[in-house]
């Protein structure tokens, strides 16, 4: 297992190198058409970096991180909020937010179906999903994979059509953009 308790430091340093800048960009447009003060959750959210990232473009929102290594809040901005807890069990109400972020993170949750069925019940009506990861039909994400199952996690890559297919039936409708060998899925609810 990755001991992510430990290495806020590296991803608060290596954070916006780990986002290339046209990620940045899909993610400020997507954020665009929120209402004013939107609620929004980072699962998986580490140090909060994607929230960062969704300050500078909407200083407005109302942030939340969520993650079970607690150790990473510590490197978090004032303005950002932070709750442990994990994306199969996730310790909010029912249609609480507005859109939920995951970055990089998807992969590491070791119930796929339980953390999605988790994302549907939190969002409100209509919500909106962002997710930025590795393309495992690229050689750099079948590497990345194959290096995290080596270390003990669930290595939950996904191709991002077989991703999207997965959201439809979950409720959402869902595109994507491809960043070279990583890509951001971009799902709305349709309730
Ligand atoms: C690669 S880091 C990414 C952190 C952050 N999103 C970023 O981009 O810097 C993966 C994060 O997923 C978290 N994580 C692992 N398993 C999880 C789970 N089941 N539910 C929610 N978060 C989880 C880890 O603690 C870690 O903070």
């Amino acid at each position: 297992m990755i001991p992510f308790n430990h290495l806020g430091w590296i991803f608060k340093t290596f954070g916006p190198v780990i986002y290339p800048q046209s990620v940045r960009v899909s993610l400020c447009d997507f954020l665009e058409p929120l209402k004013l003060h939107a609620t929004v959750l980072d699962v998986g959210g580490g140090t909060g970096v994607m929230c960062e990232f969704a300050h500078t473009c909407r200083d407005d929102l109302n942030l939340t991180v969520v993650d079970p290594a607690e150790g990473m809040f510590k490197y978090a901005k004032t303005y950002v909020k932070t709750q442990k807890g994990s994306a199969e069990a996730l310790p909010f109400e029912d249609n609480s937010f507005d859109i939920l972020l995951m970055g990089e993170a998807l992969h590491h949750f070791k119930d796929i179906e339980k953390a999605l069925k988790e994302t549907s019940r939190v969002l409100k009506k209509n919500g909106s999903l962002f997710i930025y990861d590795f393309d495992v039909n690229t050689f750099r994400g079948k590497s990345i994979c194959t290096a995290e199952k080596l270390l003990g996690e669930p290595g939950n890559f996904f191709e991002p059509e077989a991703l999207r297919i997965l959201l439809e039936s979950y409720g959402f409708s869902a595109g994507f953009k491809q960043h070279g060998w990583r890509y951001t899925m971009h799902a709305q609810l349709k309730r």
